[in-house]
């Protein structure tokens, strides 16, 4: 029988998954840090792990190469689905990795009143926030280190992820607005769950046994 691949992704929410994982009784053979490795079998037999970038989770698990995901709000709020089609189910909430997808600028100074800079990695997200408040905004759409734009004069505002606010507060930078409250969630491409109910669903409810216990420890 082909194994059931469950998609992870990089980063600090990976590091936060391992212990649910143990938890679940679905821990890696080898260790996630093994830089070279991309797939990592499980202790659970016909289970196995692809480590991806955030973006690639929802991806991976849409056209079915992995059968589960585990990424952040964000990530499946900015992913626009085949076609706008979104060929997974968000199945369960983890409570993990928990953060806010937030408005910043520099701390003191109010927003020009017309257009809008927009600097963000959620161009998607943004643009649609900011529709929704019938604001006209330029977006800048950045890969990383949002936090220099407003900086550097170019864009008055960024939408990024904000957990401690550390970050803002180094560089002189202020939360605006909440645009969504993030955790982690587990989602499951949707054929697969029709044709391998059993298998998968015992999965998932190891992995929201796994969430329960975790957030009462
Ligand atoms: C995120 C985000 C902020 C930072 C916020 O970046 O883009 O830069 O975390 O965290 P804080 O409020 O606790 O300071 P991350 O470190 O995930 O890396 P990234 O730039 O690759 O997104």
């Amino acid at each position: 029988m082909a194994p059931i691949t469950i998609a992870l992704n990089k980063g600090r929410i990976l590091d936060e998954c391992l212990p649910l994982l143990e938890r679940a009784g679905l821990s890696p053979v080898h260790s996630f840090k093994d830089g070279r490795r991309l797939i990592f079998e499980s202790r659970e037999s016909g289970v196995r792990f692809v480590v991806v970038r955030s973006g690639d989770v929802p991806v991976f698990v849409e056209r079915g190469a992995a059968e589960i995901g585990v990424t952040g709000k964000d990530v499946l709020l900015e992913h626009a689905g085949i076609g706008s089609y979104a060929g997974y189910y968000e199945w369960l909430d983890l409570g993990i990795g928990r953060c806010r997808l937030m408005t910043a600028g520099k701390a003191g100074e109010s927003l020009p009143a017309g257009r809008l800079r927009v600097a963000t990695s959620f161009p998607r997200t943004a643009r649609a926030y900011f529709e929704a408040a019938s604001r006209q905004v330029d977006l800048i759409e950045l890969g990383g280190a949002v936090e220099l734009a407003p900086l550097l004069g170019l864009a008055d505002v960024i939408v990024d992820i904000v957990e401690t606010g550390d970050t803002l507060r180094a560089n002189g930078l202020a939360p605006m607005a909440l645009i969504a409250e993030i955790t982690s969630r587990v989602i499951v491409n949707r054929a697969a769950m029709k044709m391998q109910t059993a298998r998968i669903s015992g999965l998932l409810q190891r992995l929201a046994d796994a969430a329960v216990a975790q957030q009462a420890a």
